[in-house]
């Protein structure tokens, strides 16, 4: 069965720097990088590379990345059929400084993403058809990501929610949300507290579920993860690898998440298959290239028996 990704295409511009500059501050940097990104995309090349069936549904710019963003997602082995290309506007960008601690800060300039909506929806109910899973995140306008999270529960197609970048939600998303993955930020901003500690991870989950959803998974970092259901918490560490670049870690998450339970594995496995994604990813510089093949992650996941 497919899994489909309904969310932003973009390419990102990186500078790797010594540290994170603070406000006000010029900084000489140590190199400039270009590579393919975008939440939605980066989740939808992670699901590819993981050997699932998988449908891209977005929109790009009519410029010089909007072509090279979809040629990536062909070579991923992404099906782009419903990418439209948006002449009107340029392509997503993402501005992302990663400093030597592998830690980063991101500007996006939605560009084509903000010009996803309604019109959209028709292209994605195609591709449901047969589809097991649809991914969404929150780079594209929030009133279509409501839209494309309600007609795929009228479809039984599970919904699983990445929550960024950190914003509130309107009540309604959580009834059509099978699966939602903060991080500690985007719950702060969900449920407004803050995340210090797994007892923290617990009370945000178990105020998620109250909202809504079936299963809460808060992304925990180089800490691990934490997942509230109704059966009730359960902490998963994460493992230990050398970080270089932590950005679309969560993506390699949610993708993997999604491929695993696609595959029919109970969500104990998931969350562990969400874990070995985003550690391989970030020991590999930049979003897309980082994803993981299927191979690595069944080694990386072999290690830890
Ligand atoms: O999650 C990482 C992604 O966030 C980057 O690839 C960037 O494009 C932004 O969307």
């Amino acid at each position: 069965m497919s899994i489909v990704v309904f969310g932003s295409i973009n390419m990102d511009l990186v500078a790797r720097t010594p540290r994170l500059p603070a406000p006000g501050e010029t900084l000489i940097g140590h190199a400039f990088q270009t590579f393919p990104g975008g939440k939605g995309a980066n989740q939808a090349v992670a699901c590819a590379r993981l050997s699932s069936l998988t449908w891209m549904v977005g929109r790009v710019g009519g410029d010089v990345f909007g072509d090279i963003l979809i040629e990536e997602l062909a070579a991923a082995g992404v099906n782009h059929t419903f990418v439209e290309v948006d002449p009107a506007v340029s392509s997503g960008v993402a501005i992302i400084a990663v400093d030597d601690q592998a830690e980063n800060n991101i500007i996006v300039i939605p560009g084509a993403n903000g010009n996803v909506g309604r019109d959209d929806l028709p292209r994605l109910e195609k591709a449901m058809e047969g589809a097991k899973i649809l991914l969404l995140q929150l780079e594209i306008p929030m009133d279509v990501v409501v839209a494309a999270a309600k007609l795929a529960k009228e479809k039984a197609v599970t919904v699983i929610l990445d929550p960024a970048p950190a914003q509130e939600l309107p009540d309604e998303l959580y009834s059509y949300v099978d699966i939602i993955t903060p991080n500690e930020t985007e719950a702060a901003a969900l449920v407004g507290l803050s995340i210090k500690s797994v007892e923290d991870a617990e009370g945000v989950g178990q105020d998620l579920l109250i909202r809504g959803v079936n299963q809460v998974i808060v992304k925990m970092g180089g800490l691990g993860a934490h997942s509230v259901n109704s059966d009730g918490g359960k902490f998963y560490p994460a493992i230990p690898v050398d970080a270089v670049d932590t950005v679309a870690a969560g993506d390699a998450f949610n993708g993997a998440l999604a491929v695993a339970l696609s595959d029919g594995e109970p969500i104990e496995k998931a969350i562990r298959w969400g874990i070995a994604g985003g550690a391989l990813a970030v020991t590999k510089e930049g979003a897309q290239p980082a994803m993981p093949e299927r191979k690595e992650l069944l080694a990386l996941l072999k290690t830890q028996q």
